[in-house]
């Protein structure tokens, strides 16, 4: 099976895009991470493509808070053109796609969300868990489309919240389980 070009955007640390890197490095996803780019100055992610020699880079996203301005996302689509990146894979990436990504990459874009969706979409969902009283959460893989993390669901894990749970103890449980669901589900999506 030949390596499927990936490109991987992100905002924060990037666990899952090292379990992701991991997974490749050891021969047990077949894709090749091509770029990582990310709209965070600095951000930890942008560090762990330099540690697997992934070309990276940082996309200043213009004056919105939720989302690209339109030049930056159209620099966004030649960014992943250029690098022959053929999935998107969103790894903790804060900003909602908009055109022209969703119509250069339809049914390519991959995202993980730290709950059992249609539960809890938007921000700090293990929050929203833990204030809804829930015992059970986990998180989901699915394809990205218009909606907040919304659209067709690929895979997920549940994970059990435990008496005396905080939210960090929690979030770290869920990022346990997102680190084994996402390269798998890749995986499943190149198969
Ligand atoms: C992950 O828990 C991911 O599910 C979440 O951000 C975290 C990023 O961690 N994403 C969302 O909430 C998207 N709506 P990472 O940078 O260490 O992978």
């Amino acid at each position: 099976m030949a390596a499927i070009g990936i490109g991987i955007l992100g905002s924060g640390a990037g666990s899952n895009c090292r379990a992701i890197l991991e997974r490749i490095r050891d021969g047990t996803l077949c894709a090749e991470a091509r770029v990582v780019i990310s709209d965070v100055f600095d951000a930890g992610i942008l560090h762990v493509a330099q540690e697997f020699g992934v070309p990276n880079a940082y996309l200043p996203p213009g004056k919105y808070r939720t989302r690209f301005e339109q030049e930056a996302e159209f620099l966004l689509v030649q960014m992943l053109h250029e690098a022959a990146v053929e999935l998107v894979v969103l790894a903790g990436f804060m900003r909602v796609l908009k055109q022209p990504m969703l119509a250069a990459f339809p049914h390519r874009i991959l995202n993980i969300h730290p709950s059992l969706l249609p539960k809890f979409p938007g921000l700090e969902a293990w929050k929203q868990a833990l204030t809804a009283g829930e015992t059970v959460t986990g998180c989901t893989v699915h394809y990205v489309d218009a909606a907040v993390d919304h659209g067709e669901i690929i895979a997920q894990r549940q994970v059990p919240v435990i008496p005396n749970d905080t939210s960090e103890t929690l979030h770290a449980r869920i990022q346990v389980a997102e680190r084994e669901l996402y390269p798998d589900a890749i995986r499943q999506f190149c198969e």
